[in-house]
């Protein structure tokens, strides 16, 4: 008996690992000739979206993105291929971790355009969350990314719990002491 079947509350990684192939025509450029970042983005929600769904088994939405820096522009005609798995799974939450690279098929060369995670929330046929399938970590890659995520997760708290201490002071003066030396300025 293998480790699916032993466990049927539980999904391999490699069950919903998705990569979709997308080519750079000219529409997809901006004024610069580059490809809009948007572009790139909107492909990273539908591969995200098919992994989330395919591991869950029902409909995701987004939650939210752990961070997309651009590292390399994308040219109009290369190969965007976008490899998506999912990396960690919580209560009704699953992380789809993505790695983009573009491929220019005339000189063979291959960069990285950047990786991201993507928090994915199943629903019920009443918008309501709802558990997701435990995760079968089939390797030592798998067991990092699942670690890593995790720690992302529990930074990510730390972050919001810490950001929800900011308050602004009542007092203008103070308002004022705190910018100096910041590129702005108090109107009147
Ligand atoms: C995200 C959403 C489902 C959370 O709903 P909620 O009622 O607050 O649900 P809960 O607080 O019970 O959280 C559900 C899970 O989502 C996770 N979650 C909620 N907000 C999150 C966020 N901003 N970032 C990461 N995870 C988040 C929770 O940690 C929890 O995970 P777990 O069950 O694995 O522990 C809800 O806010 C929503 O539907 N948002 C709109 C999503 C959408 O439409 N996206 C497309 C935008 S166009």
């Amino acid at each position: 008996m293998d480790v699916y079947t032993e466990n049927p509350n539980y999904k391999p990684v490699s069950f919903s690992s998705t990569t979709i192939t997308e080519l750079m025509i000219p529409s997809y450029s901006n004024f610069g000739g580059k490809i809009h970042g948007g572009i790139i983005l909107s492909l990273m929600d539908k591969v995200a979206y098919v992994c989330a769904a395919k591991h869950a088994g029902n409909y995701c939405v987004t939650a939210s993105i752990d961070t997309v820096d651009f590292l390399q522009p994308v040219e109009v005609g290369d190969l965007v291929s976008l490899m998506a798995s999912v990396n960690y799974v919580g209560k009704t939450s699953l992380v789809v971790g993505i790695r983009v690279i573009s491929e220019n098929i005339k000189t063979n060369t291959i960069s990285h355009t950047n990786t991201s995670y993507f928090t994915m929330v199943a629903k019920d046929e009443n918008n309501q969350p709802v558990q997701v399938p435990g995760l079968i970590l089939e390797d030592r890659t798998q067991v990092r990314r699942f670690l890593e995520a995790r720690s992302r997760r529990q930074l990510k708290h730390n972050y919001k719990h810490e950001t929800e201490k900011i308050v602004m002071p009542e007092d203008e003066e103070i308002c004022r002491e705190m910018l100096v030396g910041e590129r702005c300025t108090i109107a009147s």
